[in-house]
């Protein structure tokens, strides 16, 4: 053939293979005489994702029929695709004489490319036919013809035309033949052609029977699976040992393909890198009056604990809060004293705030319609972002940053503290349900960064307002009979071909646990120390405890022999202690102290309450093995305290009823003292003397903890408080 220039192509073919091929072939072609045709009316995310992928590989790519009416039928349904070939078949004409040109044929809205030209060449060349159609299971559209098909010895045995490639010469011929109408079948058209014998060897025809190229999905799910290599992915047909160059999701596996697209192309490196993602963010940054308009949607559907620093979140996001417009639907008693407080703070900030109460007996799903439903009927309105009250956003740029990541609808992935339990799914069961997918437990440890491509997605998520008003237009997003709004919510993006993405890429925050939470205390944040252990901590702990364990900021002090004092209480937490000791009452010093004193329990006599009496206990055990412990082992290095303790207890002094203790042991190995006030704010008087060393402090400060030995050593008084009331909490540790 004096036509076709013979090139020598050095191939680094980095397959994804355990090993790099370096090969050093004589192909017939260059890669400059390939032409990939694909058809699509819509510019659609799959279509934008197919266009992607050919770009990392560097396909050029003609695409027929952008902004035509289809009028090819719904494909997804029934049967249709003629208008493609009739494109087709307009489009070859000018390759007809095209001897050297090859001609890669594909659907692309479900369909993704996984390696590059060179080896597509290679691959089609060592086929040693002129055409060559990708294969299936399944005869469709009419399974009468099956037996007709040649008999395969293995591999796939029926035609696809979702894909095939061949010299133009032949391509042109073969779409000649098409007369028929745009609905009518594209693949019926190519498979009668196919099963004439007669032309069969006149075009010399074949199919990919083993995923040398071509990849249907449809019935072949199992056969694929993903190899991750050093830094690369690849789907790999398990199968037949193959690895796919084209990959089509045809039929009902569109989710899978959207799996797969998280991973494939393969230029990007999963460990440190990012699949979808294309370059690092940049912050968007600009004057307030130039940022896009949001409307943020709150809902509070049930009591949740820490609403009170959820809604503080609110008001304190970096961005400008002029491009924002807040509804919040509080369907919760409760709450109201909370959204009603924030009100009072905050309405100032916003231009614009709405909140339906309880009292509207406003449904879920109508309260979400309804704020959906606001930025739909909004030019205005750029985004949509959509927050529930157990959703923690604790990085302030949360907003900003899925706003830069461009997506029609992304979350910021979020889960439960040390918990599986997240606000996405990564597949789906059959029925339309939870599926743990390979890589979940991967992209909830953040293990595998990226911006993911997923089925569900719940609880917080922005949608782009454009996406509301074209592709999502019309639609009901929350509203069916019998259904979770969530899922249908996410069903409806699904239906419309929307991609919705969770994105690991930072770090945003955590998911609230609402499963115990009892409104019927004073302040039920407090006991909050076992499900929502960060936000407890964040509430409750005191902000420099974490410097103790810090060799350069230490801020552990000495004030007398072994004696330490570190801080280990909030304010708050101060003082949602006194106030729930206040609030329950019952101050020993009447029958409860005689019973203790009968039992021989305290030797020496106290006003006080213990943790046990208002339910505290397991949760003040909770926190001295949390946040004590580690003290005691880094101050009195070897000893390993067992945490135990049945005296834990706050004691009141006022000049007149108790106002000191005389000097005495404590029953523990180490006994820790936490001041709950402040001197010369709340009381006078008052400190604590060491009497073996002679030595005092008297300015306890709010929050601090004493720890010193309890018996032998550390023979103490209370010192007289002469003024106001002073509270502390004791517990005697290891007795
Ligand atoms: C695509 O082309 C660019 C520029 O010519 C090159 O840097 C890049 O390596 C190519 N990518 C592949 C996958 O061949
Ligand atoms: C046609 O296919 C056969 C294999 O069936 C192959 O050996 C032959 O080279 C092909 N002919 C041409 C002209 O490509
Ligand atoms: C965001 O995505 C749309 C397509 O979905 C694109 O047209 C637009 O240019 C993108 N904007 C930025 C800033 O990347
Ligand atoms: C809820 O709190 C009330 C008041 O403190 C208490 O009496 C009740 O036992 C608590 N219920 C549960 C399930 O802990
Ligand atoms: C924590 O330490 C910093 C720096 O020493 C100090 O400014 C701040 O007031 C401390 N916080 C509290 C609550 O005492
Ligand atoms: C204890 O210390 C105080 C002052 O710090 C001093 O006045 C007193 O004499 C000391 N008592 C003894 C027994 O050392």
């Amino acid at each position: 053939n004096s036509l076709s220039v013979s090139v020598s192509l050095c191939l680094s073919l980095s397959l994804s293979l355990s090993f790099s091929l370096s090969l050093s072939l004589s192909l017939s072609v260059s890669v400059d005489d390939l032409l990939v045709i694909t058809a699509a009316t819509e510019e659609t995310e799959g279509f934008n994702r197919f266009m992607r992928t050919a770009r990392e590989f560097n396909y050029t790519v003609k695409v027929l029929g952008l902004g035509e009416e289809w009028r090819g039928g719904d494909v997804a349904k029934t049967v249709g695709g003629g208008q493609k070939v009739r494109w087709l078949k307009k489009e070859m004409q000018k390759y007809k004489d095209k001897e050297k040109t090859i001609v890669l044929f594909v659907d692309s809205y479900d369909v993704i490319l996984a390696g590059g030209p060179e080896e597509l060449l290679w691959k089609f060349s060592r086929f040693k036919h002129r055409v060559v159609f990708s294969a299936e299971g399944f005869c469709w559209p009419d399974q009468k013809l099956a037996p007709k098909y040649p008999p395969v010895h293995s591999g796939k045995r029926y035609l696809n035309s979702g894909g095939f490639i061949g010299y133009a010469p032949d391509i042109y011929e073969i779409v000649q033949q098409w007369k028929h109408r745009d609905n009518d079948d594209d693949q019926l058209f190519y498979t009668l052609i196919y099963l004439d014998r007669e032309q069969r060897t006149k075009f010399n025809m074949t199919l990919d029977h083993k995923s040398r190229i071509f990849q249907n999905l449809n019935g072949a799910v199992e056969e694929v699976v993903l190899k991750f290599e050093k830094s690369r992915v690849r789907a790999r047909n398990v199968a037949y040992d193959t690895l796919p160059v084209v990959i089509h999701g045809n039929g009902p596996t569109k989710l899978q393909l959207n799996y797969l697209g998280n991973y494939v192309p393969t230029a990007w490196t999963y460990e440190n890198g990012c699949g979808i993602c294309d370059d690092d963010l940049l912050l968007l940054e600009g004057d307030d009056d130039e940022m896009p308009l949001v409307h943020i949607a709150v809902f509070i559907e049930q009591t949740t604990p820490f609403m009170e620093e959820f809604l503080e979140r609110l008001a304190t996001m970096n961005y400008p809060q002029s491009r924002i417009r807040l509804f919040i639907h509080n369907n919760v008693v409760y709450h109201e004293q909370h959204v009603e407080r924030f009100w009072n703070r905050h309405r100032s900030l916003f231009s614009d705030i709405r909140i339906v109460g309880p009292e509207e007996n406003l449904q879920h799903d109508q309260a979400r319609t309804m704020a959906v439903e606001a930025c739909r009927s909004d030019p205005s309105c750029d985004y949509y972002f959509s927050i529930d009250s157990d959703v923690a956003l604790s990085n302030a740029d949360t907003l900003r940053i899925l706003i830069e990541e461009n997506k029609s609808v992304i979350a910021p992935m979020l889960s439960r503290h040390g918990k599986l339990w997240s606000n996405f799914w990564g597949a789906l069961s059959p029925e339309g349900f939870y599926s743990r997918s390979e890589d979940y437990i991967d992209i909830v440890q953040a293990k595998r960064l990226g911006v993911w491509n997923v089925p569900y997605i719940t609880q917080v998520y922005l949608i782009r307002g454009d996406v509301l008003r074209s592709r999502l237009a019309g639609v009901s997003l929350f509203q069916q009979e019998g259904a979770d709004p969530d899922m249908i919510f996410c069903r409806a993006i699904r239906d419309q071909g929307v991609f919705m993405f969770v994105s690991n890429r930072d770090e945003f925050g955590r998911l609230v646990s609402t499963s115990n939470y009892n409104t019927s205390r004073l302040h039920p944040d407090m006991w909050q120390i076992f499900d929502n252990p960060m936000d407890w901590r964040e509430k409750y702990v005191h902000e420099n405890y974490s410097k103790i364990f810090e060799d350069a900021e230490d801020v552990v002090e000495q004030p007398c022999p072994d004696v330490y004092w570190f801080p280990a209480f909030s304010d708050r937490m101060c003082d949602e202690l006194v106030e729930t000791m206040e609030d329950f009452g019952e101050w020993s010093g009447g029958k409860h102290k005689d019973e203790r004193l009968a039992g021989g329990y305290e030797n020496v006599p106290t006003v006080d309450i213990h943790m046990n009496q208002i339910q505290f206990e397991k949760e003040w055990l909770k926190f001295l093995k949390d946040y004590i412990v580690p003290v005691t082992e880094k101050l009195y290095p070897g000893y390993y305290p067992k945490a135990n303790a049945v005296m834990n207890f706050v004691v009141r002094y006022r000049p007149d009823e108790q106002p000191s203790l005389r000097p005495h042991h404590d029953s523990s190995t180490f006994t820790i003292n936490i001041a709950l006030n402040s001197k010369g704010k709340d009381y006078q008087g008052g400190g604590c003397r060491f009497v073996r060393y002679n030595c005092t402090v008297e300015s306890p400060r709010k929050g601090w903890s004493f720890m010193h030995p309890g018996r032998l050593t550390h023979f103490h008084e209370g010192l007289p408080t002469t003024q106001g009331t002073r509270y502390i909490m004791v517990s005697f540790v290891d007795p």
